[in-house]
C-alpha cells in the first residue's frame, strides 16, 4: 500500500503539488490521468524518492519515506521501478547489457544474472533480440526492453509515465498488454500516469484524476481490457474521419 498524506511541493515560489492525499493498493493497477502541467510526474517523482515533499508524507506498507537513510533508500529505491515515456535505454549497449543494469547497481551475485535476464526478455518476447542496439528497435520493441529492465529485479512497485505517448495505436495495446501481465503473473502493483483516458480505461481498476497539482477526484472503473483499443491505423483513421477531425484520405 502507497500512501501520500497532504503532500505539497514548492518550485520556488509555485506550488506543483497542492495538499495531495492518495492511497494505491498492494497489487492494483491504478491509473492518474491529468492535463499537462497538472503534477502527475512530480507526484511520481515523490514515490520515487527523486523528489521530497515540502509538506507531507509518502509512506509505502506503513513506512515513511521522507527520513530514510543509506542502506534503506537503496533497498527501497530496488523495489520501485520506473518506465518513462523516452525508453532511457542506453544507445551503446545492448539489449542484454540495458537489461542487466539494475542487477550490477544492486550489485546481486554474477552468477545467475545471465539466466534472469533471459527470463526477463522470454517474458516480454525479446530473447531474440538481445544482442541488438536500441537503435536497431521499433518503438514498442525499446518500450518492451524497458519493461525487461523494469522487471529484471523483481520489483513490488512498477511506476509508469506515460509509457505509451509516443506510440502508435497498434503498439500501445501490445505494452498495455505486458503491463497487464506484469501486474497478474508477478502481483506488481502498477501506477500509470496518462493523460490518454482510453489507456487508463484499458487496464486500470482505479483512476485518480489531477488538475493544477490537486487531486480532483478518485473513481473505481472497470477496465475495458485492452481488445477494445484500437487496433488497427484504418479503425483509428476512419473513427477521426466520422468525428469530422479529418476530412481528407
Ligand atoms: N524541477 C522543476 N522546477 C520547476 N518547475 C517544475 C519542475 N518540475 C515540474 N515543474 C512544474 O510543475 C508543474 C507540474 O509538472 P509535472 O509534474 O511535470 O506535470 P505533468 O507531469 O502532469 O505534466 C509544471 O508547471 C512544471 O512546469
Ligand atoms: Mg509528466
Amino acid at each position: 500500500m502507497i500512501t501520500l498524506n497532504n503532500v505539497s511541493k514548492r518550485f520556488g515560489s509555485f506550488e506543483a503539488i497542492q495538499s495531495v492525499s492518495l492511497s494505491i493498493k498492494s497489487g492494483e493497477i491504478h491509473g492518474i490521468i491529468g492535463a499537462s502541467g497538472a503534477g502527475k510526474s512530480t507526484l511520481l517523482r515523490m514515490i520515487n524518492l527523486i523528489e521530497q515533499p515540502d509538506e507531507g508524507n509518502v509512506l509505502i506498507d506503513g513506512e515513511t519515506l521522507n527520513h530514510l537513510k543509506g542502506k534503506r533508500i537503496r533497498q527501497v529505491r530496488q523495489s520501485l521501478a520506473m518506465i518513462f515515456q523516452g525508453y532511457h535505454l542506453i544507445g551503446n549497449k545492448t539489449v542484454f547489457d540495458n537489461v542487466v543494469m539494475p542487477l550490477d547497481l544492486a550489485k546481486t551475485p554474477k552468477k545467475g544474472r545471465a539466466e534472469q535476464v533471459m527470463e526477463s526478455l522470454r517474458f516480454v518476447g525479446l530473447e531474440a533480440l538481445r544482442d541488438q542496439y536500441p537503435s536497431q528497435l521499433s518503438g514498442g520493441q525499446k518500450q518492451r526492453v524497458a519493461f525487461a529492465r523494469a522487471i529484471v529485479n523483481q520489483p513490488n512497485v512498477l511506476l509508469c509515465d506515460e509509457p505509451t505517448s509516443s506510440l502508435d495505436p497498434n503498439t500501445t495495446a501490445e505494452v498495455l498488454e505486458v503491463l497487464q501481465r506484469i501486474n497478474q503473473e508477478f502481483g506488481v502493483t502498477i501506477i500509470i500516469v496518462s493523460h490518454e483516458m482510453e489507456v487508463i480505461k484499458s487496464i486500470c481498476e482505479r483512476v485518480t484524476v489531477m488538475a493544477d497539482g490537486r487531486v480532483y477526484e478518485e473513481i473505481e472503473i472497470e477496465p475495458t481490457g485492452v481488445h477494445k483499443m484500437e487496433h488497427s491505423a484504418e479503425g483509428f483513421i476512419k473513427r477521426l474521419k466520422s468525428s469530422g477531425d479529418i476530412n481528407h484520405a
